[in-house]
């Protein structure tokens, strides 16, 4: 017996026009923000494990501000990689820390084309790598950490950094720093909340981007990845606290989260595609295991298939780039 189905979606898969013309989601440069690594050091410093990727120096920042207005992206997130660290993370408040510099530079040569945003958490300037301030039994201070945060943001505003990226996960973060800009009249300053950022082994390369070397781990403060529903309650309490837009981190292994965040936030809600999961694709590549473009969109577009309204992506520059020039980056290519 020959069977003739009723319905037939196969009709709108038939020819890449017919393809092009159902897909549902999109890639747009402007909802793409690529993380800068910038290094104390006089040249740049590749890391060996994020293949394509390097420390900018405050020399060479400029040029990829350049770059990234160029492709259109919404933003670049500055990271500092310092030379000097301590127990307190002095050269995150210093306003001649190399973050607080690299803001400044960035904030001059976009010129308004793109927005300057920056990391607001100590890890990367403290010698123990913790995102706070210890304790005498060698815990992280929450609340003496919430000071460093609020003295971190001052001092980031004062830079020029349009958005600040909490990405340290204290309690009560958000309202520390938004009631410390409100005061001092800087009432401008965008705060992204890294809401439902997970304790995760995808920050390894990260590790290495910006040296540092961690005691112990980070599982006090950031969330379990056995955990959903927590992610939801960080996301709301932050949008309580005065956050402009939630994310969750990494994006990949917690899409479920996203979709969540996205279905309930009543404001942007973004995603970190983080240093894993680029070393993931770009090695698997190299080994020839998979097709290193294809991937590379298709992990992009199901983060915004998930909900994510923008994404931090360190493929940022690249797929801006092929979105100037007129490809389509979608599921039907
Ligand atoms: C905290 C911070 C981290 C990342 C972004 N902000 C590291 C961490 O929390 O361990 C990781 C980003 C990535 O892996 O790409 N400063």
């Amino acid at each position: 017996m020959t069977t003739h189905p009723s319905h037939r979606p196969r009709r709108l898969r038939q020819s890449p026009a017919m393809r092009r013309l159902v897909t549902e989601h999109t890639l747009s440069a402007s909802a793409l923000v690529l993380p800068v690594f910038v290094t104390e050091r006089d040249e740049p410093q590749p890391i060996a494990t994020m293949p394509g990727v390097r420390q900018e120096t405050l020399e060479t920042l400029p040029q990829v501000v350049d770059a990234a207005a160029d492709a259109g992206l919404g933003g670049i997130m500055l990271f500092g990689v310092p030379l000097a660290r301590d127990a307190a993370g002095s050269g995150a408040t210093d306003p001649d820390g190399i973050l607080n510099r690299a803001i400044g530079v960035a904030r001059t040569a976009a010129a308004g084309r793109l927005t300057v945003q920056a990391d607001l958490c100590l890890d990367e300037f403290t010698d123990h790598g913790h995102c706070g301030v210890l304790d005498a039994q060698g815990g992280v201070d929450n609340d003496a950490t919430l000071e460093r945060y609020v003295a971190m943001a001052l001092a980031q505003a004062d830079a020029g950094a349009e958005i600040l990226g909490l990405s340290g996960m204290m309690d009560g973060q958000v309202a520390a720093v938004r009631e410390a800009l409100d005061a001092a009249g800087r009432t401008d300053v965008v705060l992204l909340a890294y809401s439902a950022k997970y304790a995760s082994a995808f920050y390894g390369p990260f590790r290495d981007a910006v040296e540092s070397t961690l005691v112990g781990d980070r599982k006090t403060y950031q969330l379990d990845p056995a955990n959903g529903r927590e992610g939801l309650l960080e996301a709301s309490r932050d949008i309580e606290e005065g956050a402009d837009i939630v994310m969750v981190k990494p994006a990949g292994p917690y899409l479920d989260v996203l979709a969540a965040v996205a279905e309930r936030s009543p404001i942007p809600v973004w995603a970190y595609q983080v240093s894993g999961e680029y070393a993931m694709v770009e090695l698997a590549a190299a080994a020839g295991a998979i097709d290193r473009d294809r991937a590379i969109i298709e992990s992009l577009i199901g983060i915004r298939r998930a909900g994510a309204d923008a994404i931090l992506t360190y493929w940022a520059l690249e797929v801006g780039r092929s979105l100037r020039d007129g490809h389509k980056a979608g599921g039907a290519r």
